[in-house]
């Protein structure tokens, strides 16, 4: 998978499919499984780290989860979220970001809204680094947004939308990633635009699709937003194999005398004289 792939793909009419991922082990079940592409989404900072939103999410922070997945998942294409206000300070920082993203393992880098920095994005592209753009409900604004609301459902809104999306292409991104919008608002800007869009809460006519890897999985229980399909109870299955290991230990079924060592029989004697 490469950006050529994603092009081509949206060309053909092929769905591209995304998971989050944030760590080696998870990495190993992703490296083995047919999702095309990683997100190492900012949503780590309240996935992995408790925070309450994504502010918190910091370049260092990107670049290690980034390390770890690109170890356990090299062939997968891997992009990584430039963090909060990290490509808002000037053209400096948001390199000197980009290049510690792209030296952790990345393939590619995603940030959020165009307004104000389309230059950026272009300049970005323009160093060799493809660039995922990211609309709609854009986690990093939560304090302009009044909350993880669906956004675009206006008319007007959804021109707003449709505009900067264009923008994004013409600066050269090389795919969009569309976040809780209406299903009409995500097809119009997909129709509109050669590049792929990758859906999140954004309806069934996009380019693909990107779920968070302990949602998809069923690890966030309470979470349950209209978008979201689980597939799995991987809570309820990891909870009862835990129980299953504290059952085992109290009740002295575990360790067994095959999971036990002993001392090899031709140090027997050895034993029976140091006792
Ligand atoms: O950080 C993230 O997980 C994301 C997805 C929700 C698209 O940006």
């Amino acid at each position: 998978m490469n950006v050529f792939d994603f092009q081509k793909m949206k060309k053909e009419g092929r769905k591209i499919s995304m998971v989050t991922c944030y760590d080696y082990s998870s990495a190993r079940v992703v490296a083995e499984c047919n999702v095309d592409s990683i997100l190492v989404g900012d949503s780590l900072a309240m996935v992995m780290h408790g925070h309450p939103t994504t502010l918190t999410a910091t370049t260092a922070m990107m670049a290690m989860h980034t390390a770890a997945v690109a170890k356990e998942a090299p062939a997968k294409f891997i992009v990584a979220d430039l963090p909060f206000l990290s490509y808002r300070k000037g053209l400096k920082d948001a390199m000197d970001s980009v290049q510690e993203l792209m030296s952790a393992g990345a393939h590619a880098v995603k940030l959020e809204g165009v307004r104000g920095h389309a230059e950026i994005v272009r300049h970005i592209v323009d160093s060799g680094v493809p660039v995922m753009g990211h609309l709609g409900l854009t986690p990093q604004s939560i304090n302009l947004l009044r909350g993880m609301k669906v956004q675009a459902r206006t008319e007007t809104a959804v021109e707003i939308l449709a505009g900067q999306a264009r923008e994004l292409e013409d600066a050269g991104s090389f795919s969009l990633v569309l976040e809780c919008v209406p299903s009409e608002a995500a097809r119009k800007v997909t129709d509109l635009l050669k590049i792929p869009t990758i859906g999140i809460g954004a309806g069934p006519s996009v380019s693909g699709q990107v779920l968070v890897y302990q949602d998809v999985l069923g690890l966030n229980p309470g979470f349950r937003p209209k978008f979201l399909r689980t597939y799995a109870n991987t809570f309820g299955l990891i909870q009862a194999g835990l129980n299953a290991y504290d059952r085992d230990v109290k009740d002295g079924h575990f360790p067994s005398e095959n999971e036990s060592y002993e001392i090899h029989p031709a140090n027997l004697h050895i034993a029976k004289h140091a006792a």
